[in-house]
């Protein structure tokens, strides 16, 4: 099996990711987060949190909604060609392609013949209010970047704010791609982490390369290998319809390079563009009083795609198993190696045997005393070494253990997932000793 789909089916399998609408065969291009995907996806927005708005001076959050006025789509150019992809079907099998991704005149999938190309707006229409009619029509959002804009004057004046700035927002996104792939890749709604640096035009050039390096910089403290990672510098007529420079952050996937985040010099196309469709002046005043519309460098990343590259990044197989002192030495062992901050589950709490009253009591007792400082879980099903494997598979931080030395020396074994070296703890230190490896 390709290391793709081994990681899509530890996803099912361990409760990460579940393909949406399942019991009704699916819905295409849509995935639903389990238990432990909800978990490693909200630690990987609280560290972009972290980074963006606690690490660096002047950037602030905003929450738009979804839903805006359909006249920010008209000035924001998503509903003209610019926000379009060229459509090929095939007249033998009737799929869809994205033409830029067909090499040669034929169906990848029949070696049928194509159609003539058609453009196919990417935005999700919907009706607000009760009548369904042309002047009800407006659309999910394709980036959530739009909120931010449209609100560049209520969050400039409410807080006081000097250029440079950046706001800073997270949100779902919905596009309506002809063909979504690679499982959560690419699909028809995900979520964005979006930064928008508002700064004078003449210092554009100097924060694009700034946020470029500070993006390249988080991955990489984020445990993704550089040789993993490469910046790609779009030429012109690839770029998206708003930017005037264009590099691309590229993760190395099992099927090839692809995208994570962007990097957008936008210029000054946003405000400039909501300026005239509004009649609202979007201009920023320096105190010389000149004004002008600020430029935007935009660093923009996809929840779902930086997750399943992060989890590319975390599967290890050890052939033959790591332990060496049980039988287990002849499986191959699945770890994620997940960095700290991201590991879904911090803790496991083991009882070494369930028949033993005394022992399971005292587990769950820690497991309480514990759950409500880090993320756990506790388990006694199956042999000890087949339970620290299981938490390896999902990438626990730490296991411990309580056995019959518990009862007598208020002592139990913690086991690190990366080294297995296991080292006895007290229990009344067992909460600051965590505290201080998992740094939380
Ligand atoms: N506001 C700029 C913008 O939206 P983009 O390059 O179209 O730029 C930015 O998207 C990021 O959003 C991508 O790098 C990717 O991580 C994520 N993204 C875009 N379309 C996606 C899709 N259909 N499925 C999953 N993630 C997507």
């Amino acid at each position: 099996m390709d290391l793709n789909k081994k990681v899509i089916s530890l996803c099912k399998r361990r409760g990460f990711i579940f393909p949406s609408s399942e019991i009704y065969e699916g819905i295409g291009g849509v995935y639903d987060f389990g238990p432990l995907g909800v978990e490693l996806k909200n630690n990987i927005k609280e560290a972009w949190r972290q980074e963006m708005i606690l690490k660096h001076d002047n950037i602030v959050g905003l929450d738009a909604s979804i839903l805006m006025n359909p006249r920010v789509w008209q000035a924001s150019g998503h509903l003209s060609a610019g926000f379009a992809d060229e459509l090929l079907e095939c007249k033998k099998c009737r799929k869809r392609f994205k033409a830029d991704e067909i090499k040669e005149n034929k169906c990848p999938e029949c070696g049928g013949k194509l159609a003539e190309p058609k453009k196919f707006n990417l935005m999700m229409k919907t009706f607000i209010g009760p009548v369904e009619n042309k002047a009800s029509i407006t659309y999910l959002r394709p980036e959530t970047c739009q909120g931010i804009y449209i609100n560049f004057l209520n969050v400039l004046n409410s807080m006081r704010l000097k250029l440079p700035f950046g706001m800073a927002q997270i949100g779902k996104s919905f596009r309506n791609e002809i063909n979504p792939k690679n499982f959560i890749f690419r699909t028809r709604e995900f979520e964005q982490m979006e930064m928008q640096w508002f700064c004078n035009p003449k210092d554009a050039d100097k924060y694009f390369d700034y946020w470029k390096e500070e993006r390249i910089r988080w991955y990489e403290r984020l445990g993704i290998k550089k040789e993993n990672l490469r910046a790609v510098e779009i030429p012109e007529k690839d770029r998206a319809h708003y930017a005037k420079r264009q590099v691309d952050i590229e993760y190395h996937f099992s099927f090839g390079w692809g995208e994570i985040e962007g990097i957008h010099n936008r210029g000054d196309w946003d405000l400039k563009n909501h300026s005239q469709h509004s009649g609202k002046d979007l201009t920023y005043t320096e105190e010389d009083g000149s004004k002008y519309h600020p430029y935007i460098i935009e660093t923009s990343v996809g929840v779902g795609r930086s997750l399943f590259a992060f989890l590319n990044e975390a599967y290890q197989e050890v052939k033959g198993g790591r332990t060496t002192t049980t039988k287990s030495i002849k499986e191959t062992e699945v770890v994620l190696k997940f960095p700290k901050s991201l590991a879904p589950v911090k803790v496991l709490v083991l009882p070494l045997v369930k028949n033993k009253p005394e022992i399971t009591k005292k587990a769950k007792e820690i497991y309480q005393m514990l759950k409500s400082s880090f993320m756990c879980q506790y388990d006694e099903v199956a042999s000890i070494g087949k339970r620290y494997r299981r938490g390896d598979e999902i990438g626990v931080l730490y296991a411990v253990t309580i056995d019959f030395d518990t009862l007598n020396d208020n002592s139990v074994t913690l086991r690190d997932r990366d080294t297995m070296k296991q080292e006895r703890i007290k229990i009344k230190d067992l909460i600051s000793i965590l505290k201080t490896k998992i740094n939380v």
